[in-house]
């Protein structure tokens, strides 16, 4: 884990943040009353990543049984290709496997080639493909990894 940006596990006090950067990083994924549940509940582990009181970077997953469902990797545009993404991704694919966790899977947009080559670096394969899900039109690529411990 990189010194400078401990891992810590989101809170919901942390909720201004997360909606600030979720709104830089993925022009709002989520609505305020998703944040909130999502904080809230601790089948929903999120990871985030700090610097000054900054929150740079996060990741948010579901544990279902003994999988990870990854729903959202996000990095502060002006802290990309610093290794952020990948620390917070394995961190919290660690926390994941500290809670039961032996599968993780996410789905991604077959355009998206920065979160593509950052899941592959960490192991994601391809396991199927969902055709024209996106709104846009775009293929939803599925990836899982296999957690190590
Ligand atoms: C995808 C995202 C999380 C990557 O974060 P990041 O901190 O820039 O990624 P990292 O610096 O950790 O990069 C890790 C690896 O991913 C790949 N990568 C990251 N950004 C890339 C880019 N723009 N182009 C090509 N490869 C890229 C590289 O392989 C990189 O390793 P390297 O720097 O050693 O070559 C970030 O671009 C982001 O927040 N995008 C918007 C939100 C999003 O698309 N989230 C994912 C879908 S929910």
């Amino acid at each position: 884990m990189n010194v400078r940006n401990p891992a810590r596990l989101l809170t919901p006090e942390q909720l201004p943040a997360c909606l600030a950067l979720d709104q830089a990083a993925l022009d709002g994924l989520w609505t305020e009353a998703q944040w909130r549940t999502e904080l809230a509940d601790p089948r929903r582990p999120g990871i985030g990543l700090w610097n000054q009181g900054q929150l740079q970077a996060m990741a948010c997953g579901w544990l279902v049984v003994d999988e990870l469902h990854i729903t959202l990797v996000a990095v502060d545009p002006r802290w990309r290709r610093q290794g952020l993404g990948r620390v917070v991704l394995a961190a919290l694919l660690q926390q994941g496997h500290h809670e039961g966790a032996r599968w993780a899977t996410l789905e991604v947009a077959a355009s998206n080639a920065a979160a593509r080559a950052l899941y592959g670096s960490l192991g994601f394969a391809e396991a199927g493909v969902r055709c024209g899900y996106y709104r846009n039109g775009d293929d939803a690529l599925i990836q899982w990894v296999k957690i190590e411990g």
